[in-house]
């Protein structure tokens, strides 16, 4: 029987395997092990796709936060509005920043809900910050109407939507600042964890870049400027990122592509609500970073597909963040909650063969007697 993981992890190694050790030979052998050449490279690199004045390489998507935040002057006694339907990492790293997390009501899309943001805005409300989810960048018209009639500051948590687009601009661009992911399964991910930072704020920039390099000012320099902490970019995975971002245009033309067939192969199955299919707003250029669909029978398809040798996952293990009530949220919100209940995402990667892909639709069919 054929089988798709959700995620082939040594395949992301195995697929270019001579090519990466090549490369990861030539940084070692150097003894090029941190803040080198390729982190310059691999940040001029970001700065220029995502059309960013300012890109620079931390250690992981969720520190990439908190020193933004520190960076805006966001802290203790803010309030941060944040999107439920996120990884804990994003109100995580509001935490250490010293501010407190509030929880927001997402769209139909799973992404923050402008209208539900607005009422929870305070005296002590300082930011909102949306998650670009699966690749597909929050409805940025409105909150940016809202943080502006509030006074209120705006970044995204881009750790899903390198490369994204709404409006002809590019996911991370919106606000104060924008953060983004590569752990392995992001849609650019490196052998291990790394992050990126963009800003088109040079106040900003300086701060973040001193504060991963505990206060330092740069490459080279001893002088401490501000307080910082421990979070760069190791150099061998920015070699590795910086040999990835130039073919991830691909990459992305590859999620889109099977997004298109899976739309497709499933649009008459009434039971499914899809993600938008690409294309579908001349306005947006989603990159799929997950496929997640709604399954009024969720479960259900998920043992069918798992005995059928199919992965999936529902998304950061089953609950949305204000649902972890040990974390001391006790609040409703009613459409992330639904969301929760229906919920799952297929394969969805650049290195699935159309053979995976097909098969992952003739499984989903089948379950709905196609
Ligand atoms: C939406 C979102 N925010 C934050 C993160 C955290 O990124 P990292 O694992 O690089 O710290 C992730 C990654 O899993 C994510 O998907």
């Amino acid at each position: 029987m054929q089988s798709v993981p959700f995620f082939n992890y040594p395949k992301l190694f195995l697929h270019q395997e001579e090519k990466f050790m090549q490369i990861i030979r030539d940084v070692l052998s150097r003894g090029a092990f941190i803040m080198q050449k390729e982190l310059e490279e691999f940040e001029e690199k970001l700065a220029r796709f995502t059309g960013a004045k300012h890109a620079i390489g931390v250690s992981d998507g969720t520190n990439a936060i908190t020193l933004g935040l520190r960076a805006a002057g966001v802290g203790p006694g803010d309030e941060v509005i944040f999107s439920s339907h996120t990884m804990v990492a994003t109100p995580g790293a509001i935490v250490m920043a010293g501010a407190v997390p509030v929880p927001c009501d997402v769209d139909e899309d799973g992404l923050m809900d402008a209208e539900q943001a607005e009422r929870l805005i305070t005296p002590k409300t300082k930011m909102l910050m949306p998650t670009d989810l699966n690749g597909r960048i929050a409805d940025m018209q409105k909150i940016q109407a809202l943080a502006e009639t509030a006074g209120l500051l705006v970044a995204e948590d881009a750790a899903q939507a390198l490369g994204a687009r709404y409006h002809g601009t590019g996911a991370g661009l919106f606000g104060a600042f924008g953060t983004f992911s590569f752990y392995p399964a992001k849609s650019l991910g490196c052998f291990g964890d790394g992050g990126g930072f963009v800003t088109n704020d040079d106040a900003i920039a300086a701060h973040v870049h001193a504060q991963r390099d505990h206060g330092r000012g740069g490459l080279g320099s001893a002088e401490v400027s501000v307080w910082g902490t421990n979070s760069r970019l190791d150099n061998v995975q920015a070699a590795i990122l910086s040999h990835l971002i130039d073919t991830f245009d691909e990459n992305i033309a590859r999620r889109r592509s099977i997004a298109s067939k899976y739309n497709e192969a499933f649009s008459e199955i009434a039971e499914l609500t899809l993600p938008p299919a690409p294309g579908a707003d001349p306005e947006r250029f989603d990159t799929f970073q997950n496929y997640e669909i709604r399954s009024l029978r969720r479960d259900a398809l998920r043992d069918y597909l798992g005995h059928q040798g199919i992965g999936t996952i529902i998304q950061w293990g089953g609950k949305a963040v204000h649902q972890f009530e040990d974390l001391g949220f006790s609040v409703d919100l009613p459409r992330t909650d639904e969301f929760f209940r229906q919920c799952l995402m297929i394969p969805m990667n650049h290195l699935l063969s159309d053979d995976d892909v097909d098969c992952v639709i003739e499984k989903v069919r089948a379950f709905h007697n196609l």
